[in-house]
C-alpha cells in the first residue's frame, strides 16, 4: 500500500535537489504518494508565512517529512524553521551517518561513523538576554529528560546495529554543572551495555582527533551545539556537505533532510549535489520497512561515483544536477 508522505520544498537549491530526488524516488518505484508545500523565505516573501498552515497540517496527518533546506533569514524576529520544527514535533534525536565512499577521493580513508545530536535544547533553546548596551546573556539548557533519551538511542542503535564504540562529547571540564550532567547520565547508562567500550572527549580534543585519527570514531553522542559543528567537521573527512543525510527522530514524527543549507551561491546554477537529500530520502525508506528500494538507490548512487564519469562539481565533476540524476535513474536495476 501506498504511504503518503508531506515533501517540504525549501530555497536556494531545494527545489532543485528535491525535484532531482522526487523522479528517482519515482523511478525506483517507491511505494510513496507526495504532499508537497513551498516553504522558507521565498514562502514568506510570497504569502507571509514562513511555513503555511496547510503543510504543518500536511505533517501532522502523515507523520514522515522529506525536508529540503531553508533559507533562515537573518535579522530579530525569525527562529530558524529547523529549530521550530524539531521542537514543535519534538524530534529530539538528530542521527547523522558519515561515511567514506571509495570512490569520492579525500585523504581520509574508511570513515564510519554515526552521530547523535540531542535536537532539542542546549544554546538552540534561543534565550537571549540583554543586560546592558554592552552584555549579552545567551542560555545554555541540559536537561537530564533529553540528555537520557538520546545516549540511550546511541547506545541501542550501537547494540543493534553491532557497533563497537560509543563516545560521549563534551566540554564538562568549563561547564560542569551543565556538560558534567550530560556526562555523568553517559556514565550511568554505560554500564547498562557492557559489551560496548565507550569513553568521552572534550570538543576542543574531539575536533583534532577527527583530523588525526578519524578511523578511532565509531557511535558518538552529543548535545545540541558540538553536534552541529562536529557533523560539518565529518562532512569535510567523507568529500564535503553534499555527501551527509540525517533523520531527525522523535517518538511521534520522523523528518528527513540533508544537513547541509539552502546553498544560496549556487542556487539556480544546477550544479548542486543531491546526494546528501537522497541518501536521507533512503534513510526515510528505511524507517518505512521498504528496504529493497532503499538498497536499489543506494547501490545505483555507488555505481555512478565509482565510475567517477557523471560527477558534480563539488566531487570534482563537471555534470549538472540533472544529469548526475539520470545517470542513477540509468544504473536502478
Ligand atoms: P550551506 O550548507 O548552505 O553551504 C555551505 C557551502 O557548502 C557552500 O559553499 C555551498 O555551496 C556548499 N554546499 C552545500 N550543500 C551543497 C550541495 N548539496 N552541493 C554542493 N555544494 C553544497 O551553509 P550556509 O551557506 O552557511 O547557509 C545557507 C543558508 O542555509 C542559511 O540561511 C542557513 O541558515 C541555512 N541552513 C539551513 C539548514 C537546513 O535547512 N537544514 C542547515 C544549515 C543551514
Amino acid at each position: 500500500m501506498e504511504k503518503t508522505i508531506t515533501v517540504f520544498r525549501g530555497d536556494g537549491i531545494g527545489p532543485e535537489i528535491t525535484a532531482c530526488v522526487l523522479e528517482i524516488l519515482r523511478a525506483a518505484g517507491a511505494g510513496l504518494a507526495y504532499e508537497i508545500f513551498d516553504v522558507g523565505e521565498a514562502e514568506w516573501q510570497r504569502n507571509g508565512a514562513l511555513i503555511p498552515e496547510a503543510a504543518y497540517q500536511s505533517f501532522e496527518k502523515n507523520r514522515i517529512l522529506l525536508k529540503s533546506p531553508i533559507t533562515t533569514p537573518i535579522g530579530k524576529g525569525f527562529r530558524s524553521l529547523n529549530v521550530t520544527l524539531r521542537n514543535k514535533y519534538d524530534l529530539y534525536a538528530n542521527i547523522r551517518p558519515a561515511r567514506s565512499n571509495t570512490a569520492v577521493k579525500t585523504p581520509f580513508h574508511d570513515i564510519d561513523m554515526v552521530i547523535f545530536r540531542e535536537n532539542t535544547e542546549d544554546l538552540y533553546v534561543g534565550i537571549e538576554e540583554q543586560i546592558d548596551e554592552n552584555t549579552v546573556h545567551a542560555t545554555k539548557v541540559i536537561t537530564r529528560k533529553a540528555s537520557e533519551r538520546i545516549i540511550r538511542d546511541a547506545f541501542q542503535y550501537a547494540r543493534t546495529h553491532g557497533r563497537k564504540k560509543v563516545t560521549c562529547v563534551h566540554k564538562a571540564n568549563i561547564l560542569k554543572m551543565s556538560d558534567g550532567l550530560f556526562l555523568s547520565i553517559f556514565q550511568d547508562i554505560a554500564r547498562e551495555y557492557p559489551e560496548l567500550e565507550t569513553n568521552d572527549k572534550i570538543i576542543d580534543n574531539t575536533c583534532m582527533q577527527m583530523v588525526m585519527n578519524p578511523n578511532q570514531f565509531d557511535v558518538l553522542v552529543m548535545p545540541n551545539l558540538y553536534g552541529d559543528l562536529i557533523s560539518d567537521l565529518a562532512s569535510g573527512l567523507i568529500g564535503g556537505l553534499g555527501l551527509l543525510p540525517s533523520s531527525n527522530l522523535g517518538t511521534g514524527y520522523a523528518m528527513f533532510e540533508a544537513v547541509h543549507g539552502s546553498a544560496p551561491d549556487i542556487a539556480g546554477k544546477h550544479i548542486a549535489n543531491p546526494t546528501a537529500l537522497l541518501w536521507s530520502a533512503c534513510m526515510m525508506l528505511e524507517y518505512l520497512k521498504d528496504f529493497d528500494s532503499a538498497s536499489r538507490i543506494r547501490s545505483a548512487v555507488d555505481q555512478v561515483l565509482a565510475e567517477g564519469h557523471v560527477l558534480t562539481p563539488d566531487l570534482g565533476g563537471h555534470a549538472t544536477t540533472e544529469e548526475y540524476r539520470d545517470a542513477i535513474i540509468r544504473r536502478l536495476g
